[in-house]
């Protein structure tokens, strides 16, 4: 297969969806690569190591994608993006699914173009190397953690000193899968007092085994909170409403909030109230790993630092961006993996297969949307 990697554009995006070392496994299975120039730059990858590595170096986007048979993207296309990409190509990217912009759903279709979304990658045990959404959270969630003690003007750590002691910081972590997961294991890292909480009832286990302490409101509803998928489904007002008595208690506490809170397909639940936020010192911080969703926090802006009477909310859209190197090279082999998924015996692409993986992540394909999830 002639497979094609198009630099991304959108502002802020810093990661590339091929490495050189995925490309030398592509070239070794038989692929031809083609690269765009200075795709990987941002992210430390350079043309030259691409080429190295058995890659073609193509001068722009249409150059590039010319006679793919499938492109690899981060994240999915704009209108223009669209335009470069040839008729009944394939591309594979983080398409945002539920945010998918009509108009660029049937740019897909008049030509043709078959599009698979990472985002909808079953979370079976077959399919764990590649979760996308997985390798992208575990980053984000460390990442969050690292911004949080940045923007913080004080130490984690309890630090004992001839001129007297400072206390460690005390860090709370609203939801608790992936990314706050890697969230509870750095804030542990730098010697913060660490409490958790979650809506599933799986999450009070893992978050004890990280050496935190789980905080929710355990009650029937909270007993059924996890779908088959291993999401968590939309909360009743009143469940909402005893958990945010309980939060608002604990979070005038804390030093560092950090929200995770996604429900797929609709907006993130507000955990963190206006009330709550100016209940919290001078000085503390909240990062809102939800704003892109809405926001778990009303008071959060995506991409700014708002300053609430001195409590610091911050919003980043897109963290894994703030470690592109780490962020592509997890991505990149997610592809890789799941590349087999598509490629009959002889090594040319197959979409016609009734595999789970590759049926759930379709959402175009032969001119027609295919997907039930992103169709009404
Ligand atoms: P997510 O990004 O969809 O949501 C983040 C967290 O927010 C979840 O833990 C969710 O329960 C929580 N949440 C939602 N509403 C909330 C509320 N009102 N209050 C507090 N917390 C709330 O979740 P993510 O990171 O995608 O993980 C979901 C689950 O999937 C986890 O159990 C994870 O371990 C599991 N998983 C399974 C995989 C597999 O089996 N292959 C792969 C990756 C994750």
């Amino acid at each position: 297969m002639k497979i094609s990697v198009l630099r991304e554009r959108r502002t802020g995006e810093t990661r590339v969806a091929a490495t050189p070392e995925t490309v030398k496994k592509l070239v070794a299975t038989g692929h031809s690569v083609t690269i765009e120039s200075d795709s990987g730059k941002a992210a430390g990858f350079l043309d030259s190591a691409y080429e190295e590595a058995g890659a073609s170096i193509a001068k722009d986007a249409v150059a590039t994608a010319k006679g793919a048979d499938i492109v690899f993207k981060v994240r999915g296309p704009e209108d223009s993006e669209v335009a470069a990409l040839a008729d009944g190509s394939t591309l594979i990217a983080l398409m945002d699914p539920f945010a998918l912009d009509a108009k660029v759903v049937d740019a897909l279709n008049a030509k043709k173009i078959a599009s698979l979304s990472m985002e909808f990658t079953p979370r079976i045990s077959r399919a764990q190397s590649m979760d996308a959404l997985s390798s992208q959270s575990n980053l984000s969630g460390y990442r969050a953690m690292i911004e949080g003690a940045q923007i913080y003007g004080r130490a984690m750590p309890m630090m004992m000193t001839a001129a007297g002691t400072i206390a460690p910081a005390k860090v709370f972590i609203m939801g608790v899968g992936v990314a706050g997961l890697q969230a509870i294991a750095t804030a542990r890292r730098l010697g913060a007092v660490v409490t958790a909480t979650d809506v599933r009832p799986a999450a009070k286990e893992q978050v004890a085994s990280l050496g935190a302490k789980f905080i929710a409101v355990e009650d029937e509803e909270f007993k059924a909170a996890e779908t088959a998928g291993g999401y968590a489904k939309q909360m009743s007002p009143e469940y909402q409403a005893k958990q945010a008595e309980l939060t608002a208690s604990h979070i005038t506490k804390q030093d560092i909030v950090i929200t995770t809170a996604l429900i797929p397909g609709r907006p993130a639940p507000v955990l963190v109230t206006e009330d709550m936020v100016k209940s919290m010192k001078p000085g503390s911080v909240i990062i809102d790993m939800a704003v892109a969703q809405g926001g778990n926090c009303p008071l959060s802006k995506p991409d700014e630092i708002v300053d609430v009477g001195g409590v610091k909310l911050a919003g980043f859209t897109n963290l894994p961006a703030r470690l592109p190197a780490d962020a592509s090279s997890l991505f990149a082999k997610n592809l890789l993996a799941f590349l087999p998924l598509v490629t009959a015996e002889d090594g040319s692409l197959n979409l016609e297969t009734d595999d789970e993986v590759v049926v759930a992540m379709l959402l175009t394909k032969g001119g027609e949307t295919v997907n039930e999830r992103i169709k009404s």
